[in-house]
């Protein structure tokens, strides 16, 4: 009989959304009429249809493929030329980062290069996530064999967990401890917490003095509207030494169902051997994609691409805009039945402390049948995020409008 990979085994309950749609599922088959008016505010999925500038550019991409002359076949592993300098160029260098096109890899979605990037990573490495923290980075390193067992507290042996906490913002320091790699992710998922340049300095100094590598996600820098803030870890000077930034075109162009996204993997980033010899990721990377996969298809990365054009670059910021108008109103509704909130401002969550004492999941079954709205228990972020809830903005306005006037009679 084959074997399995018996890290699966170590993984806590089901993943954390597939488990709320599993618990909203029984809610609403055991009550039909407040089913009926059932508002999802848990998974940060978009709500709103893809911009014009991507449906047409995906459109005409797939009429080229129905042609002799036009048609495509295998496309560039590491994704189209078009698609990778355009990003180099509009996110980094016309922000005066220094990119090459050939840094940027495109894939299916952040997500799955949070497993992906793992390929080319040793399983030596000591790891730090803040705590709480979006679950993929975790289960991932579980699933790899890189934790040890699960403990009471549903953190796992082996890992630095890093508190975020009302005391810092939500931001934390770098550890006194060594580690190896680093999950850092500003806009943050949950808790909707922004880092100042200052602090991602002070991660890029202590990574350059353990060796360490940054992993940056940073798949909601869109959504930071203070000039003052960095949205991308390549702005802090020595990063192209230290750090791996993630970026996506779900929360961006609404391509949660498309995917596509992107690594930027600079060439002067070094990892050593178990015999301590240094050596570039850059060529590991691009082999793992040459092996591995094939990129994305054609149409989606020209839909992709379509996102920088004028008339994308507009619908994609009417989009911003309007899930941050969203995120006001929810904010100002929590704030107003005097619940604490933070986040909300440069993020698309909002970070909230359960009243009452109520623990996460409390907190979500009073929500699902008292108020019929779908919010994400903090605890299932990490053990820091016990006694609160995310509420996700990705919703239509008049939607979010309608939970802030439930949340009135919240009590
Ligand atoms: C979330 O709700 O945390 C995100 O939508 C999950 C994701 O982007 O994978």
């Amino acid at each position: 009989m084959a074997y399995l990979n018996e890290n699966y085994l170590k993984l806590q309950v089901g993943y954390l959304f597939p488990e709320i749609a599993r618990r909203v599922r029984e809610f609403c088959e055991a009550n039909p009429e407040a089913a009926k008016r059932l508002i999802r505010c848990g998974i940060g999925d978009v709500t709103e249809p893809l911009p014009q500038a991507a449906v047409d550019a995906m459109k005409k991409a797939v009429e080229e493929l129905g042609h002799w002359e036009t048609f495509r076949g295998y496309g560039p592993e590491q994704g189209y030329e078009f698609l990778r300098s355009t990003i180099a160029q509009r996110d980094y260098r016309d922000r005066k980062i220094d990119i090459a096109d050939d840094e940027v890899f495109v894939s299916d979605g952040s997500k799955c290069d949070c497993g992906y990037i793992l390929d080319i990573l040793g399983e030596q490495n000591k790891i730090a996530i803040t705590d709480p923290v979006y679950p993929v980075y975790v289960d991932t390193n579980v699933m790899a064999g890189h934790t040890g067992a699960v403990k009471k507290d549903g953190r796992y042996e082996g890992i630095v967990y890093l508190p975020c906490t009302p005391e810092n913002n939500f931001v934390p320091k770098p550890p006194k401890e060594h580690v190896d790699l680093v999950y850092l992710c500003f806009p943050n998922n949950p808790t909707g917490a922004v880092a100042t340049r200052k602090q991602l300095n002070d991660w890029v100094e202590y990574a350059r003095e353990h060796e360490a590598l940054l992993l940056f996600d940073a798949a909601y820098e869109a959504y930071i509207s203070a000039p003052e803030l960095p949205r991308s870890i390549f702005e802090i000077d020595a990063a192209r030494e230290c750090a791996v930034e993630l970026r996506s075109f779900s929360k961006t162009g609404g391509f949660t169902g498309v995917r596509c996204g992107f690594t930027v993997m600079p060439k002067s980033l070094l990892a050593q051997t178990e015999s301590g010899k240094k050596l570039p990721l850059h060529p590991l990377w691009h082999r793992r994609w040459s092996t591995k996969a094939n990129s994305v298809s054609y149409p989606v990365q020209r839909g992709a691409a379509a996102l920088y054009s004028p008339e994308g670059r507009k619908q994609v910021r009417a989009l911003i805009d309007h899930y941050m108008g969203n995120a006001k109103i929810l904010r100002d509704a929590c704030t107003k039945i005097d619940m604490k909130v933070f986040g909300g401002v440069n993020a698309p969550y909002i970070w909230v402390k359960t009243p009452d004492g109520l623990t996460s999941w409390q907190m979500f079954d009073r929500m699902l049948r008292e108020l019929n709205v779908v919010i994400t228990p903090g605890s299932g972020f990490g053990a820091q995020g016990e006694g609160y809830f995310r509420v996700s903005a990705f919703n239509s306005q008049e939607n979010a409008a309608e939970v802030a006037r439930r949340l009135r009679t919240f009590r």
